[in-house]
């Protein structure tokens, strides 16, 4: 698994291969392995195949749409709106796209007291944490992910159209690839980590 962290991609091209269902279970079931909070395990999973990935366009295009025309939920940052163009191109092109839904997630327009907003994001974590495991239980089967957070422009047409319990999180796309991605740069650990102390010796523990 260690290896599948280093060789994980986020892969933008996808062959025309559909994913095997004994695969695709194993990828799932690896999604459920995730910790969660409390072990609530929040994650809810819809996985589009087939015909019906065209209704997952239909609601970005839409979403996009208002979006541009000022009604949408990033109205304010149009300078987004071409990632979620790319985004939405590279879902259509993915023979499986999952959705990670937050069951235990608040509605858009309820306001959180802090309490509230403090278990959400644990939730969410949780669900993340789901995601990270199908990433990389599809890297270790050979296909390629992307994790994407772009189908927020079309957050009220997808929570409609996906019609189960629970606040959308992502939408992980996946297929094989014959393509090879390059790494992406990484921060290096100087800057994003900080040492308060040292290990004690063994026998101080
Ligand atoms: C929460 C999250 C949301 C993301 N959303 C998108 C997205 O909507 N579209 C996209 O092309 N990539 C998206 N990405 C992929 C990132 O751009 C990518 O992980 C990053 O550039 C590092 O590249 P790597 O995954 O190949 O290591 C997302 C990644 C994460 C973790």
């Amino acid at each position: 698994m260690i290896d599948a962290i280093y060789h994980r991609r986020s892969t933008r091209h996808f062959i025309k291969k559909q994913i095997p269902a004994d695969v695709l279970e194993d990828i799932l079931n690896a999604g459920i392995k995730a910790p969660s909070e409390k072990n609530q395990q929040p994650w809810r999973f819809v996985v589009v195949q087939g015909t019906e990935r065209k209704n997952v366009i239909r609601c970005m295009k839409e979403g996009i749409r208002r979006n541009r025309a000022g009604e949408g939920i990033f109205s304010k940052y149009p300078q987004f709106i071409p990632s979620a163009v790319y985004t939405t191109r590279v879902l259509e092109q993915a023979p499986c796209i999952i959705f990670a839904l937050n069951a235990l997630g608040y509605s858009l327009d309820y306001e959180k007291d802090t309490a509230e907003a403090l278990k959400e994001s644990s939730d969410i974590q949780s669900v993340a944490a789901a995601v990270q495991n199908i990433a990389l239980a599809a890297t270790d089967n050979g296909i390629g992910s992307l994790w994407t957070c772009d189908i927020y422009f079309a957050y009220h047409e997808l929570k409609a159209y996906l019609g189960v319990e629970g606040e959308p999180v992502a939408a992980m796309a996946l297929g094989y690839t014959d393509r090879e991605v390059p790494a992406t740069p990484r921060k290096p650990l100087s800057d994003v980590v900080t040492y308060k102390g040292e290990p004690l010796p063994e026998t101080d523990q």
